[in-house]
């Protein structure tokens, strides 16, 4: 949710901002804007609409100096225009900041700094922070005027500021994701590791209430009571053909096809002699109960653990959506273990829910993507995804990685808790990789379906069982991309509201597998034909009564039960992808979304 950028050093200014912008645009892209110490002065230039809009104003070449800053914006106070792009800056145009986050208490700081005489030009939160920093400065104390107008604020902010008069860039956190990189006579501020991977592969993870304060030779980390941090630097191991596209038209297309290696990579050195090797203290004999907690595609990859780790652990599982899960008052204490899964390890409600579950003294778990996030470093322990960046918004390799995680723990807990590993699932677990590269060689049968369906409305995705969840990964995949409507459901359910919806136009994407709900899934794919929907069956059976009542049909190959949902997802994934690819439509930045939501 907006990335930000912010350089010191004597490359040219905004071409370094620039580039981390269009790396961050992911995390969003309804305007953009940068700022620039110039001389004794900060020039700035916004503009409404994606990043390329900045990049081709004739203006942008002025952005030159030593150092400067930059936002892309996804807004959550006042419409994108150019007002309310970032930076923000304060009466005199002499500070400039830019912010990722929400600053709760800004209409009573407003109300005050207008009593005071400050003029307020945006309907934004973040500008608060610029009057306020204003407020506090006298010659020559940037950086405690940035640390007064912090205690000021209430919520969660990422920030980067320049001062006219200052030689240093300040950087400060608050519950919203921020990052050091750590260069040669250069250094760099960004929302995330994209932004600084092609100037340095080292950087500081910024804690909570922290500021840093960068010079080009120099950065000093303080906390806000001014006590100086030594900070660990730590070496990041993606390299920058991974956040490319390498020749792919969209990122998801590069991801979805990523799933095989990402896929072995999750697996690699954690499956040895068929036993599952995960560097876990956590031990089954103690646990009570767990709880998932996750958001959007994470929550549908709990759901899918949920049944796997039920199935191989006997342990009773709950599933919550995080933004709920913290409001509701959860029975959770000593003796629970709560699994946070999450792509980018910096969803806020997961982040809050993990806080909660530590407060009343469960244990806590992490399924994560982004090493050094919030939540990997907020939890007691990490299973990282070893998935690789995933850069498009819909979110596709990172969740057949989680769930591979997910199965890993349920296989690591439930030997531990003395159930017998079934070798044909560590076998077929294995195999799966292969498997995934059979679908994806199928890619444009899928389009093909695709362009028959690409005009409609509304879409019905049924499945059971542990393809319940990927019924409703399925739709939700096509609704986020292609703003086609799509409803996920229990195929069970469907008699009991969703039929009503069936008529010759409505696609309905069945998943049918070779297992003991086989027989009822076919019945509900008569019901379904006999009101003259359309049928598109996913499935691992080639029998004739499929045949019969399905339009299209996606053959995918046979595993065992536990590991079809991974196999199914994938054609759902393409399906989703090529319909938007056939509207038009830029599937990596859908309207309205953002890839990382870090607020609530
Ligand atoms: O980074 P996270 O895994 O915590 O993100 C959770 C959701 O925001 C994310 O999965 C979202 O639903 C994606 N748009 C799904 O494609």
């Amino acid at each position: 949710m907006c990335g930000i950028t912010g350089y010191i050093g004597s490359k040219k200014t905004y071409e370094v901002l620039l580039d981390g912008l269009r790396r961050l645009e992911y995390r969003g892209y309804d305007s953009s804007g940068i700022a620039v110490q110039v001389g004794n002065s900060i020039k700035f230039l916004k503009r409404k609409g994606k990043i390329i809009e900045l990049e081709k104003s004739p203006e942008i070449k002025n952005m030159v100096g030593t150092m400067g800053i930059s936002h892309t914006r996804w807004a959550t106070h006042g419409i994108p225009n150019e007002i309310n792009a970032h930076p923000h800056l304060d009466c005199k145009k002499e500070i400039a900041l830019v912010h990722n986050g929400i600053i709760e208490n800004y209409h009573q700081l407003k109300e005050k700094l207008v009593r005071e005489g400050h003029k307020f030009i945006s309907a934004t939160d973040t500008e608060v922070v610029a009057h306020l920093i204003e407020k506090y400065y006298k010659k020559n104390n940037f950086e405690s005027a940035v640390v007064r107008a912090i205690e000021d604020i209430h919520g969660s902010f990422a920030l980067a500021i320049i001062h006219k008069d200052s030689e240093k860039l300040i950087a400060a956190r608050r519950g919203s994701p921020l990052i050091i990189g750590v260069g040669r006579n250069e250094n760099f501020i960004g929302s995330d590791v994209p932004a600084i991977l092609k100037f340095t592969k080292k950087v500081i993870y910024l804690n909570d209430d922290e500021i840093a304060i960068l010079s080009p030779n120099n950065i000093i980390v303080k906390n806000l009571q001014g006590k100086i941090i030594r900070p660990k630097v730590n070496e990041i191991k993606w390299s920058l053909d991974q956040i490319e596209k390498g020749g792919f038209k969209h990122f998801m297309l590069k991801e979805i096809f990523e799933q095989p290696q990402a896929i072995s990579n999750a697996l690699s050195a954690r499956i040895i002699n068929n036993k599952i090797k995960l560097d876990l203290k956590i031990n089954p004999k103690n646990l009570q109960r767990i709880f998932l907690v996750a958001c959007g595609t994470a929550w549908h990859a709990g759901l899918v653990g949920k049944y796997i780790i039920e199935k191989l652990t006997r342990k009773s599982v709950e599933v919550d959506i995080a933004s709920e899960f913290r409001y509701r008052n959860p029975i959770i204490g000593k003796g629970d273990l709560l699994i946070a899964v999450s792509q980018s390890g910096e969803t806020a409600d997961t982040l809050e829910s993990i806080k909660l579950a530590k407060h009343q003294g469960a244990k806590t778990l992490g399924i994560v993507n982004a090493v050094g996030s919030s939540i990997a470093r907020e939890v007691d322990e990490v299973i990282y995804l070893q998935a690789g960046p995933e850069i498009g918004v819909a979110s596709t390799k990172a969740f057949t990685c989680q769930v591979i995680c997910l199965l890993l723990f349920a296989l690591y807990m439930g030997e531990k808790g003395g159930n017998k590993i079934e070798k044909i699932v560590i076998k077929d677990l294995q195999a799966l990789p292969k498997l995934i590269k059979k679908i994806l060689s199928k890619s444009k049968d899928i389009q093909k379906i695709a362009k028959k369906y690409v005009n409609a409305q509304s879409s019905l995705y049924l499945g059971r069982g542990i393809n319940f969840p990927i019924a409703l990964e399925g739709a939700l995949k096509l609704k986020e991309i292609s703003y086609i409507h799509a409803e996920g459901y229990p195929a069970g359910e469907m008699k009991h509201g969703p039929i009503a919806l069936v008529d010759e136009k409505l696609p309905v994407i069945f998943i049918a597998n070779d297992d003991h709900t086989l027989e009822k899934i076919i019945s509900n794919m008569e019901e379904i034909k006999a009101r003259q929907g359309k049928i598109i069956t996913v499935t691992n059976v080639a029998a004739e009564k499929i045949k019969k009542v399905s339009d299209d049909i996606i053959g995918v190959p046979k595993t065992s039960e536990i590991i079809s949902a991974l196999i199914n997802v994938v054609p759902l994934q393409i399906l989703a992808y090529y319909v938007a690819d056939l509207r038009g439509i830029d599937m990596d930045k859908p309207r309205n979304l953002a890839k990382s939501v870090t607020v609530e």
